[in-house]
């Protein structure tokens, strides 16, 4: 793998991203890269703190208005990028990142009421055209990743939903969708992987994805 690859993982809640990235990054660390985990929103302390403002509106203040919400997500993504992932890469780190400029894409821009002329026009502005060398999308069907990550939250004690969990099945169908869609608009960038498989498969896929697309020995 060239020294300094970005690698972002992309899809819907319970698809299995924190545990794939986990396991992405050991394998890529046993073949003597060094590897940066990270995540979105986001990644640096300055970006957690945009994180918390956004996932921690209590249910009684509503919800967040599109455009700021949109605007405070790429507020955190400039933000990682310059503290974060450009320092890391620049230094010959490759960076694993759960969520990047994709989720914003598919979340606000296909599912939610910003749209996608918009989301693409501030992602420009806030990124520079910086994308990351490989995109892998973990597909997974929304009541299937709902149950997972239902399992998760109990297992973690957790019983108030953020407010990112509010959102009804329909609109996370959509996301689903606009993963699909990012996918095969962008397949040099892009691979999608089926995410219902077990973590040893789903592992498997990932690793070979990345060994024909960056050239991993
Ligand atoms: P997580 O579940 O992967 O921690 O992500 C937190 C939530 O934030 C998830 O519901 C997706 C949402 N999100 C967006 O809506 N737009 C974005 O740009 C990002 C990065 C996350």
């Amino acid at each position: 793998m060239p020294r300094g690859s970005f690698i972002s993982l992309e899809g819907g809640e319970g698809a299995g991203k924190s545990t794939q990235i986990r396991l992405l990054a050991a394998w890529l660390r046993d073949l003597g890269h060094e590897v940066i985990e990270t995540r979105e929103p986001g990644g640096s302390p300055a970006a957690e703190r945009i994180r918390e403002t956004l996932l921690g509106l209590p249910e009684s203040d509503g919800t967040w208005d599109a455009h700021t919400e949109c605007l405070l997500l790429n507020a955190a993504r400039r933000q990682h990028v310059v503290d974060i992932i450009k320092p890391a890469l620049g230094r010959g780190a490759s960076v694993i990142t759960d969520r990047f400029s994709d989720s914003t894409m598919a979340y606000q821009g296909y599912a939610g009421s910003v749209g996608r002329p918009a989301v693409e026009a501030l992602d420009h502005w806030a990124m520079d055209g910086f994308k990351p060398d490989l995109t892998l999308m973990l597909d997974i069907e929304p009541e299937a990743g709902a149950a997972r990550a239902g399992e998760r939250a109990r297992a973690a004690g957790q019983t108030v939903l953020d407010v990112f969990e509010r959102r009804s099945i329909t609109f996370h169908q959509t996301v689903l969708a606009a993963f699909r869609d990012i996918a095969a608009r962008e397949p040099e960038r892009c691979v999608v992987i089926d995410a219902s498989a077990t973590q040893e498969l789903v592992a498997a896929a990932i690793q070979n994805a990345v060994k024909a697309r960056l050239e991993v020995k």
